[in-house]
């Protein structure tokens, strides 16, 4: 047994599966790139059969992030991944998808349990034992990385589940991926879950053994990590723990736990974690959902220390009360790092340094808006160079963009916005709205331009970093009127699909209208393509 946990991310799966967690393909791209600066072994890129638009997502993944050619010069290429169900149609769509990626890996799973068998599959015992064996078999023709999950596992009575394994390890399987879907077991019953499996199915000499656990009972990490303990030695997380109803197992909370408690474990993964606060701000800008403040390693309060106590013991020795360096996970969020005076090439040396290679017309978009910062507030930090870029460039596809905007509020009077939008064509909107207050009056002039008032379902504001003159950043969840949430991907159109926009401004009142905006944008484009037959969010291009 090896000392090497691979780390297979499917923030891009089943972390997008998630309800509001949609995003576009651009978004998904930008995402599979900071993952491999992350360095995770697997990306889950997503379920090319479940439309066109995740077939060419995942597809575009393949090929620029799982390609040598395409990839940033010194990161390892990761395996990609393309989720099937156990039939022909999804194998050949998952494939499709990952061809062209230098590792590519099909994921197919059926159900196990009783309860699924019955009532999900209307298949008896003898029939889902043949689908496993025809469909990994099939799986395995067209490509020689195959993965295997029992769906419902956690559940599935472990003697047929011994069957199953050994019957896809026989067709070609080379990772069983053990999934308590439901997030129903406890640690100790997943640990044993794992351990018998490793004693008892024949033939798995050769094969990684995956822990894929759900959090409705609060237990996927301490799951997964049974899992580890027991053998396993590949776990599929998401970033910020996001995924089907309470999630999937935080990738952050896994690899912080092997690397903190290496003594226990002894145990490696391949990740890079300085990356990880980057790549959770990443994910929660793009899908609006927005990270709890106490969330274990990336939330706001991970290393805030508030009584007086916690704080005399700090200044003694930071080990008193920490057990991470924030260093350590990339949270350094006072680091000041560039003044008024610094350079486009002093700015482009930070931007590369935190990973973002910009073209020249780029960095100087980027470079006028560090100065407009800059003349505003006396301290540049990350944070903030953050905000610039995923505020600049990591916009969905514009049908309007925010052109101009003017708010009068107060005690006196009724708050009003007069805003100003440029349309894709060119052709600019202009109107006048009052609300409760200078947001709403705001939103409202926005829906009386774009025609349409969708349903704001969150809406999130916080300073990016310390102080009175601190960027202000906003996250958005909107959701056409009428719609209904589901937890189906398959089943959502985009009528019924909820959407993140993010916004960040030195006004608040700007970074309100740029997030609304923003998820206005991706529910336009959404219904524009597919009233052009299209499907979803076909071409999606960055903004700027
Ligand atoms: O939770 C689950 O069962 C899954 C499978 C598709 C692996 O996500
Ligand atoms: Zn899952």
């Amino acid at each position: 047994m090896n000392n090497y946990v691979k780390i297979f991310d499917t923030t891009l799966r089943d972390g997008e599966q998630s309800p509001g967690a949609t995003m576009t393909s651009a978004e998904k791209l930008e995402v599979a790139r900071a993952l491999t600066r992350l360095g995770v072994d697997v990306i889950e890129a997503g379920f090319p059969a479940a439309s066109p638009d995740d077939l060419e997502a995942v597809r575009r993944i393949a090929e620029e992030v799982g390609n040598p050619s395409k990839s940033e010069p010194g990161l390892k290429v990761p395996v990609i991944c393309g989720l099937a169900r156990a039939s022909v149609n999804d194998i050949d769509k998952a494939y499709e998808a990952i061809q062209n990626a230098q590792y590519p890996r099909i994921h197919t799973f059926i159900a196990t349990s009783e309860i699924h068998m019955k009532y999900k599959l209307k298949m008896d015992r003898a029939q889902v034992l043949e689908k496993v064996a025809t469909m990994v078999a099939y799986a395995k023709s067209k490509c020689d990385d195959i993965e295997f999950s029992p769906e419902d596992a956690g559940r599935s009575e472990p003697e047929f589940l011994y069957e199953v394994l050994e019957v896809a390890i026989k067709a070609g399987a080379t990772t069983l991926n053990i999934p308590d879907t439901v997030g129903y077991t406890m640690p100790d019953e997943y640990g044993a879950l794992i351990s018998g499996i490793i004693k008892n199915v024949k033939g798995l000499e050769n094969i990684t053994i995956s822990v894929h656990t759900h959090d409705d009972l609060g237990m996927a990490t301490a799951n997964a990590l049974a899992g580890i303990h027991a053998g396993a030695r590949q776990a599929e997380v998401t970033v910020n723990g996001i995924g089907e109803r309470a999630g999937n197992t935080s990738l952050e909370e896994v690899v912080m736990a092997l690397k903190t408690r290496h003594s226990v474990y002894k145990l490696e993964t391949g990740i890079e974690t300085t990356q990880i606060n980057r790549i959770s701000r990443l994910v929660s800008n793009y899908t609006g959902m927005v990270v709890q403040p106490n969330k274990a390693i990336v939330g706001a309060n991970a290393f805030a220390h508030e009584a007086g106590i916690h704080q005399d013991g700090m200044l003694k020795n930071n080990e008193t009360y920490e057990i991470m360096k924030p260093e350590d996970v990339g949270v350094n969020k006072s680091r000041l790092i560039l003044g008024k005076h610094s350079g486009r090439h002093a700015l482009k040396i930070r931007l590369v340094e935190m990973g973002h290679m910009l073209s020249d017309t780029d960095l100087e978009k980027a470079f006028n808006r560090f100065k407009e910062l800059a003349d505003r507030k006396k301290v540049i930090t990350e944070a903030d160079l953050e905000a610039i870029v995923a505020d600049e460039f990591y916009r969905p596809r514009e049908i309007y963009r925010l052109d101009g905007l003017q708010v009068s509020c107060g005690t006196m009077g009724l708050p009003t916005a007069t805003i100003r939008l440029r349309g894709v064509d060119g052709k600019i909107h202009t109107t006048a709205c009052v609300g409760a207050g200078p947001i709403d009056a705001t939103y409202k002039a926005i829906d009386e331009i774009v025609k349409m008032s969708p349903e704001l379902l969150e809406f999130n504001i916080h300073a990016i970093t310390e102080g009175i003159d601190a960027l202000g950043e906003v996250t958005v969840r909107v959701q056409a009127k009428g719609g209904q949430n589901t937890i189906n991907a398959q089943m959502e159109t985009e009528h019924n699909r909820v959407y993140g926009g993010h916004g960040a401004d030195g006004d608040i009142i700007v970074a309100s209208a740029k997030a609304y905006l923003a998820a206005i944008n991706k529910l336009l484009v959404a219904k524009l393509e597919s009233q052009n037959g299209k499907g979803l969010e076909s071409e999606i291009t960055l903004a700027g």
